[in-house]
């Protein structure tokens, strides 16, 4: 099995790009389907979730094709076929499927999705929505959604889900009328899909506010995107550099997006400077980082839970005793008994865990369980002195690309051992 070796203990010191972001490209990949033409999508990251969903589109007729690291998808051919389960094992994105298929074809049969098992994932919030634009829904092994003509609608959801509001949007930018999202998401990639979609000649208003309308068109038209940068990459880079300490320019890290992660890091005692194109971090070795007091995951602009283990990895390594809530994903702290084999000290209960800092993790052989875990465990071993192992890069490959020769670049002893 694949892992990862590091031998840590090394300051991180350069400047390293930043790939495009995966959580917006996976909705937008899923909207392509309603583009009858050839959308192109510019640094788009070369990852596991993107072929899985680019692979289903081909499964769905759509052409698909890689051109100098550009994805280029033409749906003009494009059919509705059932998406089994192992179709969609692989990608949480694919639900967004239900949507497109929906919007497209006025008719979708797919699996319940997969992705990473991270808490109890229900879909009702997405039934919910589609339901009151007009889709009749029918779910048992697989969910099936059929309708003649969907309609506008006005939906309240009653949590600010991303991937429902993603769903909602799909099938409202093609009704018949006007649709107005409450209580939408306002997550940076809802933003960026809304973008898209206008660009393609939709009409969608009250971008980054928890209210969208919606005013449908008869159809979209081919555009070209440029996927912007990843913000949870950017964050994943910045507490690898603050846990093995150094000095590193994130190139194209959006300042804007990672307000919620930079401000408790700063109040930690990381340096920060922040430029147009990009943010500069900073740890002096002899300058251990302070606790944090208390973290809460939330919906943005809050704390976001993709980033929540990584923080788990550096408030052990950090001075005093760090509180960090869990409230979005009910299961999402499986780096714990791996962080505590390293000689982490952390309490977990329920959604909660305390961590009382210590000096230094000691290194190990680590298994990642999910995809942030893993890149989490990464981050620990980084900063621990000698050779660490660490398992789970399956889950790793969903998320970043060029992930070790992006570290390596930045002065680590970092190797991927394919075994
Ligand atoms: C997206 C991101 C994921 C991120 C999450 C929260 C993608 C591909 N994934 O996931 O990386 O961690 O947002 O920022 O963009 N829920 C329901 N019913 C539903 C839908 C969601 O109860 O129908 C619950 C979920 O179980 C979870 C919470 O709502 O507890 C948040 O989920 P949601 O915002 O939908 O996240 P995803 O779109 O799945």
């Amino acid at each position: 099995m694949a892992c990862i070796q590091i031998s840590g203990g090394c300051p991180l010191c350069g400047e390293i790009g930043l790939q495009g972001s995966k959580n917006a490209v996976l909705p937008m990949l899923a909207a392509s389907l309603l583009i009858p033409g050839e959308t192109r999508f510019f640094h788009c990251p070369d990852i596991a979730d993107v072929r899985a969903m680019a692979a289903l589109l081909q499964k769905l007729g759509a052409a698909v094709s890689w051109d100098k690291g550009v994805l280029c998808v033409n749906a003009a051919g494009a059919h509705p076929v059932v998406l089994n389960e192992k179709d969609m094992a692989d990608t949480r994105g694919c639900i967004l499927f239900l949507g497109a298929l929906t919007a497209r074809f006025g008719q979708a049969r797919l699996a319940h999705p997969g992705g990473c098992v991270i808490g109890k994932r229900p879909v009702d919030l997405h039934l919910l929505a589609l339901k009151a634009l007009g889709v009749v829904i029918e779910e048992s092994e697989v969910i099936c959604g059929r309708t003649k003509l969907v309609s506008g609608a006005e939906i309240v959801f009653p949590f600010p889900s991303v991937g429902a509001t993603q769903n909602a949007l799909l099938v409202a930018v093609l009704a018949a009328g006007t649709t107005r999202l409450h209580n939408a998401a306002k997550e940076p990639e809802v933003v960026h899909l809304c973008h898209f979609l206008n660009m393609a000649g939709a009409k969608i208003s009250g971008i980054g506010t928890a209210h969208l309308e919606i005013e449908g068109v008869g159809k979209l038209h081919p555009l070209d995107y440029t996927i912007p940068p990843d913000r949870i990459v950017a964050g994943t880079y910045i507490t690898a550099v603050l846990a093995a300490g150094g000095k590193a320019f994130l190139k194209g890290a959006d300042v804007g997006e990672l307000f919620s992660v930079i401000e408790p890091l700063k109040a930690a005692g990381a340096e920060f400077h922040l430029f147009a194109d990009g943010i500069l971090v900073k740890r002096s070795a002899k300058a251990r980082l302070r606790a944090f007091d208390y973290i809460k995951t939330e919906p943005y602009p809050g704390f976001p839970t993709d980033m929540q283990s990584q923080f788990v990895a550096l408030a052990a390594l950090s001075d005093g005793v760090s509180i960090i809530e869990e409230t979005i994903f009910e299961a999402r702290f499986g780096v714990v008994s791996e962080l505590k084999k390293m000689g982490a000290k952390i309490y977990l209960n329920e959604n909660k865990v305390v961590v009382e800092g210590v000096l230094s993790l000691s290194p190990e052989t680590l298994i990642g369980r999910d995809l942030r875990g893993t890149a989490a465990l990464l981050v620990a071993a980084l900063a621990a002195k000698g050779e660490s192992r660490v398992f789970g890069v399956e889950y790793l490959m969903r998320g970043y690309e060029g992930f070790v020769e992006n570290l390596k670049a930045l002065g680590a002893r970092i190797e991927f051992d394919a075994l």
